[in-house]
């Protein structure tokens, strides 16, 4: 880690997400401290960590012998922090994902929800894939209330008109998927894995198929809809250097072969994030060295 990068680390603290949820967690080193025996009864302890994991390897079976797709990952993600996962192709990023969400059960070492191991899928966490899988015979309300067969048709409707409020498509309700643009499609998605009022939401690449310009306004409507949900725990897999700068407290960087935590970034910076100031592009530039995209010294005076 380069001298600017542990500085820009030791600045951010761990406060920004506390003040935002008004919750009340520690930092890292005496969370750690609890984790391991606090010495108060189980009942009093809260589970200080949304996600927690530690020495996860996950090794698939390839044609050509084994792949390590996560090699000893140790990660802690707190309640109402947004974290995006970054790296090469093949990193492992949806594989880790898919653990967080339950979809993958055959790993090594532990991967915890609130202190549970994660035995599977649940309503809790809400997922959103890389395309927004909607099913095409079902209407945009239809498709947002898929998940809340369970409740009565008044409690559906209510639930699913809120989300359709939140994501700006209200008047989109009986359109089918084929008549929205890919952003509306994204955030039709995105309004379904919240209709289930998740604790986390799992984001593997949404805005990945959307042009630049939709997607930076799309990068806005996502840090709106976190915001407005206290509480919500997101992990988003981007390859987006920029992306990642302007939603994230922490950015995860992934290496390929084997999988591992290159490192981790605090993003310390005042949201909305201006992308054209010093301090993003003095982050942006960090970043872009690890993926040895970045060759020239940023001068100060060209970038007020
Ligand atoms: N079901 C599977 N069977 C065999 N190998 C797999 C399987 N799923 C993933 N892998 C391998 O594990 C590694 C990590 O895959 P993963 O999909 O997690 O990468 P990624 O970081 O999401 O990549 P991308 O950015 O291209 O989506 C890759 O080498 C991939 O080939
Ligand atoms: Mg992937």
């Amino acid at each position: 880690m380069t001298a600017t990068a542990i500085q820009l680390t030791a600045a951010a603290g761990f406060d920004r997400t506390a003040s935002r949820t008004g919750s009340d967690i520690p930092a890292e080193s005496s969370a750690k401290e609890l984790r391991t025996g606090s010495g108060l009864p189980e009942a009093v302890r809260e589970p200080e960590w949304r996600v927690s994991i530690k020495g996860l390897t996950k090794i698939f079976q390839g044609e050509a012998g084994e792949v390590v797709a996560l090699n000893d990952i140790d990660l802690d993600i707190k309640v109402g922090e947004f974290v995006s996962l970054l790296g090469a192709s093949g990193c492992g990023k949806t594989t880790l994902l898919r653990i967080i969400g339950g979809l993958e059960r055959s790993f090594r070492g532990e991967a915890l929800l609130d202190g549970a191991r994660i035995a599977g899928p649940g309503r809790d966490r809400g997922f959103v894939f890389q395309d927004h899988r909607l099913l095409p015979w079902l209407t945009v309300e239809e498709n947002v209330g898929f998940g809340l067969s369970h409740l009565k048709r008044k409690e559906r409707s209510e639930i699913v008109g809120d989300h359709l409020d939140l994501v700006g498509l209200r008047s989109f309700a009986r359109s089918y998927p084929s008549q929205l643009s890919g952003g509306m499609a994204q955030r039709a998605s995105i309004a379904r894995a919240l209709a289930t009022d998740p604790e986390i939401l799992l984001l593997d690449e949404p805005l990945g198929a959307l042009d630049a310009l939709t997607r930076m306004h799309m990068q806005d409507e996502l840090e709106r809809i976190w915001k407005a949900k206290a509480g919500l725990t997101v992990v988003m897999v981007t390859h987006d250097v920029d992306e990642a700068l302007y939603l994230s407290d922490r950015i995860v960087v992934l290496s390929p072969r084997p999988g591992t935590i290159r490192r981790i970034v605090d993003v310390p910076l005042a949201r909305p994030r201006p992308r054209e100031s010093y301090d993003f592009n003095r982050l942006k530039k960090i970043l872009l060295e690890d993926f040895e995209l970045s060759h020239k010294e940023i001068q100060p005076e060209f970038a007020i």
